[in-house]
C-alpha cells in the first residue's frame, strides 16, 4: 500500500432506477487521503451516488467495494463492519440528537469504550477544531444552520473514517461558516488520511478545496481529473461549459 494511491472505493457499473434510471456510473475510483469536489447540475445524480455508497438505499444494479471489500453488489448491500465504521456522510441539513452539543460529538466514541476521560479529551478537541468548545453544554436545538453544522462535521469526523462523505455541507451557510468548514475539511484531509467527498454545485468552493474534481451530469460521471486540469483545460465540452457558468439548468 503507496499512501495515496491506495485505492479505497471502487464503484463499477453502478446504477440507480427511480422511474428512470437516474445515475449509471461506468468505473469510478477514489484514493487514500485525497480530497475530491463532485460538481454537476441539479439532478446529475450527486446527492444518489452519495446515498448508494454510504448504503442508505441499495443500488439497482453495479458494484461498490470499499477498502478492499464488495459492500455492494447487484443491488445487495452488505454492511461490513468498515462500511459501518470507516464511512461517515453529512448532509446539507445538519442531523442532530436533541440533546447537547457535547453528547453530539461523543455519541459515536461512547459506543466504543473509550473512557469517559478519553471522551472527554476527544471531544474537546473536536470543538475546538470546528470553534465551538464554549457551546459543548448547549442544546443542540437551540443552534442557528451554521454552528448546527460545525457540530455535525466535528460528530462526522470523531472517528476519523476512512471516507468522509459531504453533500452540499455549505449550501445553506454565511461565508464566515463556510470559510470555517473549507478550512477545516482542508486540515482535516492534510492531518489525517482520511479521503474527503464534498459535493457541491458552487464550482469555486470545488476549486478552493478539491484536489480532483468528478464532474457529473444526467446520472454519469463526464470527466474526472485535477483540479486545475478541469477548470482550465476540460476536454469534454459539457464540463467546459459548466465550469465557465455556461450550462444552462
Ligand atoms: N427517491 C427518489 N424517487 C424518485 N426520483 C428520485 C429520488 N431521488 C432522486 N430522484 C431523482 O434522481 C435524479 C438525481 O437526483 P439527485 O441525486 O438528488 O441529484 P443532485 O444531487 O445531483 O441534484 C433527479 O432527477 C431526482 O429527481
Ligand atoms: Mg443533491
Amino acid at each position: 500500500m503507496v499512501f495515496g494511491r491506495e485505492i479505497i472505493l471502487e464503484v463499477k457499473n453502478l446504477s440507480k432506477v427511480y422511474d428512470k434510471e437516474v445515475l449509471h456510473i461506468d468505473h469510478l475510483a477514489l484514493r487514500r487521503g485525497r480530497i475530491y469536489g463532485i460538481i454537476g447540475p441539479s439532478g446529475a445524480g450527486k446527492s444518489t451516488l452519495l446515498r448508494l455508497v454510504n448504503l442508505l438505499e441499495p443500488p439497482s444494479g453495479g458494484e461498490i467495494h470499499f477498502l478492499g471489500r464488495p459492500i455492494s453488489m447487484n443491488g445487495n448491500v452488505s454492511r461490513t463492519d468498515a462500511a459501518r465504521r470507516e464511512m461517515t456522510l453529512v448532509f446539507q441539513k445538519p442531523l442532530l440528537f436533541q440533546t447537547s452539543v457535547e453528547e453530539n460529538v461523543a455519541f459515536g466514541l461512547k459506543a466504543r469504550r473509550f473512557t469517559r476521560e478519553e471522551v472527554r479529551a476527544r471531544v474537546d478537541i473536536l470543538l475546538g477544531k470546528v470553534g465551538m468548545r464554549e457551546f459543548a453544554g448547549r442544546h443542540a436545538g437551540t443552534l442557528s444552520g451554521g454552528e448546527a453544522q460545525r457540530v455535525a462535521l466535528a460528530r462526522a469526523v470523531a472517528f476519523e473514517p476512512a471516507l468522509l462523505l459531504l453533500d452540499e455541507p455549505t449550501a445553506n451557510l454565511d461565508p464566515s461558516n463556510i470559510e470555517l468548514i473549507e478550512r477545516l475539511i482542508l486540515d482535516l484531509n492534510r492531518e489525517t488520511a482520511m479521503t474527503i467527498v464534498m459535493v457541491t454545485h458552487n464550482i469555486f468552493q470545488a476549486r478552493r478545496v478539491a484536489r480532483e474534481v468528478i464532474f457529473m451530469h444526467e446520472g454519469r460521471v463526464v470527466e474526472t481529473g485535477e483540479t486545475e486540469k478541469i477548470f482550465t483545460s476540460p476536454e469534454d465540452p459539457r464540463t467546459k461549459a459548466f465550469v465557465e457558468g455556461r450550462m444552462v439548468y
